[in-house]
């Protein structure tokens, strides 16, 4: 089984469950058993196969399972705790039971399970900027999270490569900034190539609001995230006036560091304010909205007097605070709308930001450490091992990838809040996420490649606290559950002939090296990067 329960006991005798069993108890528990095993056709009625109570002293997403020769018991602390409670059930059955298989009866053996999460935050971010996914891809890749009991999605839906989402109030957004006449085909220091195919897409807001029902019927939050103010050549190719200097941009047909900013100035906050309306106004109710602060060039705000003037008007001595301070004034504005925001770590170190702000950690959790000890909550997600834009292996038979290297084993081993950390620091990781950066990942085939067993290995981490000794055989297991799925995982011992693609190019960015530069910058908020 994977995530691994807390506990996980044998009993002698078993269950056959047949299609159209019964389900009895609340009906919102009901209704999310049914939801966790979706191929079974089981119905909600009195007294039935599964019976069902509530429990909330057991917490909102813990339950416990009995199964006996007569019949299935479920006690869950809420309707999240009955959703995960079927999915253990759903991973006791045969692997066919992944399958459309109408009518099909199936034999479950006695169990008791007693089981919750480790960490509230059981994240993936997938980037549809740099390459964009259709909604069909996102709502199947919702299912296999919630398989998994995995319950953030963070979507990154704008870039300097494309901006993805509907807005009706700025539509040049989805109508110019949507799309690219062609897209850098090269590997790091080889001459630039181009593929000259055009490549584009956006979600409506029915799409986002569709996404986020689909989502959260399986328990999955939904995390956007429109990442300000940096990376914005999309957002200033449709609307050159939000930029410092108001010079036009083009939708970036290449990868790295832009210098494009958004100016900080009030018509920004307005713009975004709206766009924030927009999204929340489709997404429906969103704890949490994801506003960026990562690889800001700022050259371009020093170089504005207008900006400079305003800099001066709040009394701060550097672009730095002011960043910060923008970021701030978003996040005022979010709260407003009953949301939290998020931000990646430069935006911590860049300066203070309201208390309430999650810090994600890109650059390694030293940064990570140092936000929650500034009283932040932390979602862990560093470069290593939780980038499944690296390369499983240093080898030129894996699909081309941003560098190497990253394996399960990896992120298996991976600890969000090491033991040795003071207690208030330990308890504000409130979690771990796994980032699928797209540059590299031109597709949906490309992306269950990176993305699975990987992501099997996060789940256990963040669910269980950490993989247990048998995790390697678990997987292997696993994998029948993810070939009934049709899920195209990488193979343990490398891909299959059709997944290799372009050739990668091995060592070329080595993660340690990575790790190593990025861990340098954290000391240095304005730190000059390469741009492009
Ligand atoms: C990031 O990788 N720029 C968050």
């Amino acid at each position: 089984m994977i995530p691994r329960p807390r506990l996980l006991r044998h009993l002698s005798g078993s269950y056959e469950l047949t299609s159209g069993a019964i389900v009895s108890g609340p009906a919102e528990l009901a209704g999310a058993v049914l939801a966790a095993l979706p191929g079974l056709d089981l119905r909600p009625g009195d007294a039935g196969a599964i019976d069902l109570r509530l429990d909330p002293d057991l917490g909102p997403e813990a339950y416990q399972l009995v199964v006996g020769s007569r019949g299935v018991e479920i006690t869950a602390g809420g309707r999240a705790g009955a959703f995960y409670a079927g999915q253990t059930l759903h991973q006791l059955l045969p692997d066919g039971s992944y399958r459309f298989s109408p009518g099909a009866s199936w034999s479950v053996p006695g169990v008791r399970v007693e089981d919750g999460p480790r960490y509230s935050w059981r994240g993936l971010h997938v980037d549809v900027a740099r390459h964009f996914f259709p909604k069909r891809e996102i709502l199947r890749l919702i299912d296999l999270m919630a398989v998994h009991k995995l319950n953030r999605l963070h979507l990154h839906l704008v870039d300097d490569q494309g901006w993805r989402v509907e807005s009706r109030a700025y539509p040049l957004l989805h109508e110019v900034a949507s799309h690219r006449p062609r897209t850098a085909s090269n590997y790091y220091h080889e001459p630039e190539s181009y593929d000259d195919l055009p490549h584009g897409g956006y979600y409506t807001l029915d799409d986002l609001a569709e996404m986020a029902a689909y989502a959260r019927a399986r328990e999955v939050v939904i995390v956007p995230e429109i990442d300000v103010p940096g990376h914005a050549s999309a957002i200033l190719a449709a609307y050159p006036s939000l930029g410092p200097t108001g010079e036009p941009f083009e939708v970036l047909d290449r990868w790295g560091i832009s210098p494009a900013i958004l100016s900080p100035l009030p018509p920004t906050v307005e713009f975004l304010t709206t766009i924030f309306d927009e999204l929340i106004g489709a997404l429906g109710e969103t704890p949490y909205f994801h506003i960026g602060g990562d690889e800001v060039v700022l050259d371009h705000w020093a170089a504005s007097p207008e900006i400079d003037a305003y800099r001066e008007s709040l009394g701060m001595s550097s672009m730095g605070p002011l960043h910060a301070w923008f970021l701030r004034r978003l996040a005022d504005v979010l709260a407003e709308r009953g949301s939290r925001a998020v931000v990646w770590d430069e935006a911590f170190v860049s300066g203070e930001l309201r208390h309430d702000t999650v810090v994600m950690p890109w650059r390694g959790m030293e940064v990570g450490r140092r936000a929650a000890a500034a009283g932040h909550d932390v979602v862990a997600t560093p470069v290593f091992p939780l980038y499944f834009d690296y390369a499983e292996a240093a080898s030129p038979d894996e699909p081309m990838a941003i560098g190497d290297t990253i394996t399960v084993a990896d992120v298996a081993a991976f600890v969000p809040a090491p033991d040795g950390w003071p207690d208030e620091e330990r308890s504000r990781i409130i979690g771990a996420q796994a980032q699928l950066w797209t540059e590299r990942i031109p597709d949906a085939r490309t992306l269950d490649y990176r993305t699975w067993p990987r992501a099997c290995a996060l789940a256990e981490v963040t669910w269980s606290g950490s993989s247990g000794a048998d995790f390697t055989e678990r997987l292997e297991a696993h994998l029948g559950r993810l070939d009934a799925l049709g899920v195209e995982y990488r193979p343990s011992d490398g891909p299959r002939p059709w997944q290799r693609r372009r050739p990668h190019r091995p060592g070329v960015i080595p993660v340690a090296a990575v790790m190593e530069r990025l861990d340098h910058s954290t000391h240095d908020a304005e730190s000059t990067r390469p741009s492009v």
